[in-house]
């Protein structure tokens, strides 16, 4: 029976943002927690801001892009804590430009985060899942999984893709109890966003056009994005596995994406 207390998750991108959150709405609830991000400064933070005091918590430093990184972090994970049964593949990157605008590289680089490195961490997570009498893999899928936003080919590609992985996993391991599910926000208001709205000359703008775009009238919280991600880590969604739940205030049900007029 997985429930928090018996949850060791590893979760990459959680320096901030819906990682962080995750990473604490999981601990907070009396889980293991492996953080594992790029950025070893705000990693540190993050680990802080958690005030584990009984060992639960670690931070690890990683760029998951590296082919290398995946069996590392898991093993790192394993050897802390003894095991390891939940898994969430969150960190990724937005980049822009429309087929002709994307290089190869840009396009490499996009899909080795946002895809690859959640098929690398996966493969390198299952025997550990298996060995714990089954687990649960979470990807952090997007809005983007199902439909385009105009002049991201990279990104859209890759959120696309991480929904077949999902479904090859899920099959695949399923008589495992190893269930794989894909979380897809809408516009979440955390530093990749803040990121995405400071490009434009009237960021804003960007802002108040997103929250319009859902009908909710608003942006989401990464906490509100987490719970539904930590739902799907325990034994309380014992019978979803190969699916994906969109936490989008609405968005994709809305013919036409126009804006809230009043
Ligand atoms: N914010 C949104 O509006 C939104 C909407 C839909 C989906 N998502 C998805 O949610 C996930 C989390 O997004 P967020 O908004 O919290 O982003 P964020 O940029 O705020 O956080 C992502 C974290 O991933 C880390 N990261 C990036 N590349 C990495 C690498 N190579 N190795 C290790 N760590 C790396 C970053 O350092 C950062 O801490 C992403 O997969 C994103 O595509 C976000």
């Amino acid at each position: 029976m997985n429930t928090y207390e018996n949850l060791t998750a590893l979760i990459t991108g959680s320096a901030g943002g819906i990682g962080l959150a995750t990473a604490r709405l999981l601990h907070q609830r009396g889980a293991r927690v492996a953080l594992v991000d790029l950025q070893a400064e705000a990693g540190a933070q993050a680990l802080a801001s958690l005030h584990d005091t009984d060992g639960r918590a670690i931070f690890i430093s990683a760029d998951i892009s590296d082919a290398t990184a995946a069996e590392r972090i898991v093993a790192q994970t394993v050897q802390t804590f003894g095991q390891l049964n939940a898994v969430v593949n969150n960190a990724g990157i937005q980049r822009y430009g429309n087929a002709e605008q994307t290089s190869l590289e840009l396009w490499h680089e996009v899909l080795s985060v946002n895809l690859t490195a959640a098929f690398l961490t996966a493969r390198a997570a299952l025997p550990h899942l298996r060995a714990s009498g089954g687990g649960s893999i979470v990807n952090v899928g997007s809005v983007q999984s199902h439909a385009a936003q105009r002049g991201a080919v990279a990104y859209v590609t890759s959120k696309h893709a991480l929904l077949g992985l999902t479904r090859a996993l899920a099959v695949d391991y399923a008589a495992e109890k190893i269930r794989v599910n894909c979380v897809c926000p809408g516009t979440v208001d955390t530093p990749m966003f803040r990121w995405s709205a400071s490009l434009d000359a009237n960021p804003s703008a960007v802002i108040q056009a997103c929250e319009a775009m859902h009908p909710v009238g608003r942006l989401a919280q990464p906490e509100e994005i987490a719970e539904v991600i930590s739902f799907l880590l325990t034994d309380a969604a014992s019978f979803v596995t190969g699916t994906e739940i969109d936490v989008d205030g609405g968005l994709l049900a809305l013919i036409g994406g126009a804006p809230k007029t009043q």
